[in-house]
C-alpha cells in the first residue's frame, strides 16, 4: 500500500501490466478508481478495497476508471458485485469500446450468463455524455473529463488537486498506441485546459493510472501544452518525481 498524496491510495499494483487500484477519500467517503486483473498469488483488488474502506469507516461512494482497456477494467464486474452501494460512473464512449466488449461483456457472457449484459445486473449508474462529470466525495469536489488521447474512452479524473491521467503519455502528443486520431488529443488536451480553467481548478499533481509515474509540484498547463507536440517519438523527461508504487 502506497499513499502518493494526502486522500490518495493506491492499495497495489495488480496483474501483470501493474495496473493501480486508488482508493481517493475525504471525509468519510470514498471513490475506487480503477478494477485491474489479478495475478493467482495476488488478494483480488475488490477484497482488499472493501478490507480498506472498512477498516477505515469509509462509504464506497463511487466507482471510477480512466479507460477501457483490460488491465484497467477486468475485474469491474467483481467490483460491482462487492459494492453495490456505490455509484458506478462512466463515459458514453466506453460502453461502446471495442476494448470492453471483447474482454469484458464477452467473458461474463460466457462465464455468468446473459442477465449480467441483457438486463439484471448493470455495469453503471451513471452514463454522461459530454464532457464533464462532476462529484463530490464528502464534499470535496471530483470530476471526470472525456479527453482521448491514449484511447477513445479516456477519462480524467481530478480530485484534490491532483489528476489521474490514465495511460496519457504526458508531455509528448505520442502514445503507447496509435488508437487515437492525433487532431482528436489535441481537441482533448485543448477541451481539458478550457475546462479546467473555466473551473478555476489548481492542478499541481498528475498521476498515471498505473500508479508508476507520480508527479509533484507540476506545472499542469506547461505539461498540457508539450503534450500537443509530437517531439520526434522522444519520451520527454517530465518525471518531476518518481515514486515506485
Ligand atoms: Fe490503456
Ligand atoms: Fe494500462
Amino acid at each position: 500500500m502506497n499513499k502518493p498524496a494526502q486522500g490518495f491510495t493506491i492499495l497495489k499494483r495488480y496483474g501483470h501490466l501493474k495496473n493501480a487500484c486508488w482508493i481517493l477519500e475525504n471525509n468519510g467517503e470514498a471513490a475506487i478508481v480503477e478494477m485491474p486483473p489479478f495475478r493467482k498469488n495476488e488478494k483480488p483488488p475488490y477484497e482488499k478495497a472493501k478490507m480498506y474502506l472498512n477498516k477505515n469507516r469509509l462509504f464506497p461512494k463511487y466507482g471510477f476508471l480512466s479507460h477501457s482497456h483490460w488491465d484497467h477494467s477486468f475485474t469491474l464486474p467483481k467490483f460491482r458485485e462487492t459494492f453495490p452501494q456505490a455509484k458506478f460512473v462512466t463515459h458514453e464512449s466506453f460502453l461502446s469500446d471495442p476494448f470492453f466488449s471483447y474482454y469484458i461483456v464477452r467473458n461474463l457472457r460466457s462465464a455468468r450468463g446473459k442477465n449480467w449484459v441483457m438486463g439484471g445486473h448493470r455495469f453503471f449508474d451513471t452514463v454522461f455524455s459530454g464532457e464533464l462529470f462532476t462529484g463530490d466525495i464528502g464534499g470535496e469536489p471530483v470530476y471526470l473529463i472525456h479527453a482521448p488521447k491514449h484511447s477513445y474512452s479516456d477519462l480524467l479524473i481530478v480530485f484534490k488537486g491532483a489528476i489521474i491521467t490514465g495511460d496519457w503519455y504526458l508531455g509528448d502528443l505520442s502514445d503507447c498506441n496509435d488508437l487515437v486520431d492525433p487532431r482528436d488529443k489535441i481537441k482533448s488536451i485543448n477541451r481539458t485546459i478550457e475546462i479546467v480553467r473555466n473551473l478555476n481548478y489548481k492542478i499541481h499533481m498528475l498521476f498515471s493510472a498505473h500508479g508508476d509515474s507520480l508527479f509533484y509540484d507540476a506545472d499542469f498547463f506547461s505539461i498540457m501544452e508539450q503534450s500537443k507536440v509530437n517531439h520526434n517519438g522522444n519520451q520527454p523527461d517530465m518525471k518531476a518525481r518518481y515514486v515506485p508504487g
